[in-house]
């Protein structure tokens, strides 16, 4: 009997519409188009502006994307997990929420946070359940409203995040396609170079708190970028040789867009073409927890069955990993 793997048979995505540009960038903080543009690859990205909706409305949407565009009935799922950094609130799950708000009424659901590599550690956890064969339909989504936790009057962290959600359905299969191999990695020497200071138990939210704006993200950004090349870089070659993949063999990289250089380095240690190398920073920024599926949605109509991915991701924490998963559907 051939071995059960976890295949991803259905993608969904949404962005709000509210568009940020960099333009209007140069009217609220001391920075250029320029600037953004050659730092960072970034040229818009999207907010949601509405204050009564949180990150569940975005994952609500791409879940409902991803049902309407496979016919899933919801009932049929089992497993809910999202991926975020900035949930609805601290408790009270949001995947629950959005589990009971697509009618997944049969579904257990519940948050992962792992920074930007937050959806790689869901698909992992997903994976995990199906090819044990507890279950047979896990809804995985990455979904963050960063706008909730940026200062836009910080020019070095507003220019980079925006908000969105991706969601992927992973299933049985039985041909050998979907996840092949995984190398996850996590290092707290990140706790300082990027973080929320405040909200948490360490450090309670307080008006000190608020005064001093520790409820918002900081990045020591030129430390981060460091270690993002060095170590995405690294596993995403070590996953390769681990497969005896050529970059010949590799079809699409799948990376975390957090810069353009960050991604462009880490495709030249794999000796990927750019036509391989998948990017849509420019009009998302930087959305953590949902940068990856929201390229697989956009991306989706391109890959065909049998190819093979390697997703790539490094956030805070420092949590970072690579995953070689072969497509399993032509659209
Ligand atoms: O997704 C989670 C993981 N996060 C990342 O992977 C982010 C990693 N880091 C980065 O992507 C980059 O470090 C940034 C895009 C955040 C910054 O780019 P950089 O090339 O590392 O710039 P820098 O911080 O070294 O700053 C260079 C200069 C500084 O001026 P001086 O000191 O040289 O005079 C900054 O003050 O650019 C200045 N600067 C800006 N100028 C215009 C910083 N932010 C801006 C800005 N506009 N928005």
């Amino acid at each position: 009997m051939n071995r059960i793997t976890a295949a991803i048979t259905a993608v969904g995505a949404y962005v709000p519409e509210e568009v940020l540009t960099n333009k209007q960038l140069e009217k609220m903080v001391e920075t250029n188009d320029e600037w953004i543009t050659s730092r960072t690859g970034i040229k818009e990205r999207r907010i949601l502006k509405d204050p009564d909706k949180g990150t569940s409305y975005l994952g609500i949407q791409a879940a409902q994307n991803l049902i309407e565009k496979s016919n899933l009935d919801p009932k049929e799922i089992d497993l809910v997990i999202l991926a975020s950094v900035t949930p609805d609130m601290p408790v009270a799950a949001t995947a629950v929420h959005v589990a009971t708000s697509i009618g997944a009424v049969n579904a257990f659901a519940y948050d992962l946070q792992a920074a930007c590599s937050g959806f790689l550690y869901a698909m992992s956890t997903g994976s995990a359940y199906i090819e044990a064969g507890r279950y047979k339909k896990v809804l995985v989504i990455g979904a963050d409203k960063m706008s909730s936790i940026i200062d836009y009057t910080d020019r070095t962290t507003c220019i980079i995040f925006g908000d969105g959600a991706g969601a992927v359905l992973m299933e049985p299969n039985d041909e050998g396609l979907g996840l092949q191999d995984e190398i996850l990695r996590s290092d707290s020497i990140g706790r300082k170079s990027l973080n929320i200071a405040a909200g948490g138990s360490l450090l309670p939210p307080s008006e000190e708190t608020v005064a001093k704006k520790l409820h918002y993200v900081r990045q020591d950004g030129k430390t981060v970028f460091k270690f993002a090349v060095s170590n995405m870089a690294g596993v995403s070659e070590q996953i390769m040789q681990r497969n005896h993949l050529t970059n010949e063999d590799v079809n699409w990289l799948i990376a975390h867009q957090a810069n353009k250089r960050i991604v462009g380095a880490t495709a030249s240690r794999m000796g990927l073409e750019d036509e391989k190398v998948l990017m849509n920073i420019q009009r998302y920024g930087n959305t953590t927890s949902a940068t990856l599926p929201l390229l697989l949605s956009d991306f989706e109509k391109q890959f065909k069955k049998g190819d093979n991915l390697i997703f790539a991701s490094f956030g805070g924490g420092f949590t970072w990993g690579a995953t070689y998963l072969k497509w399993a559907y032509n659209s």
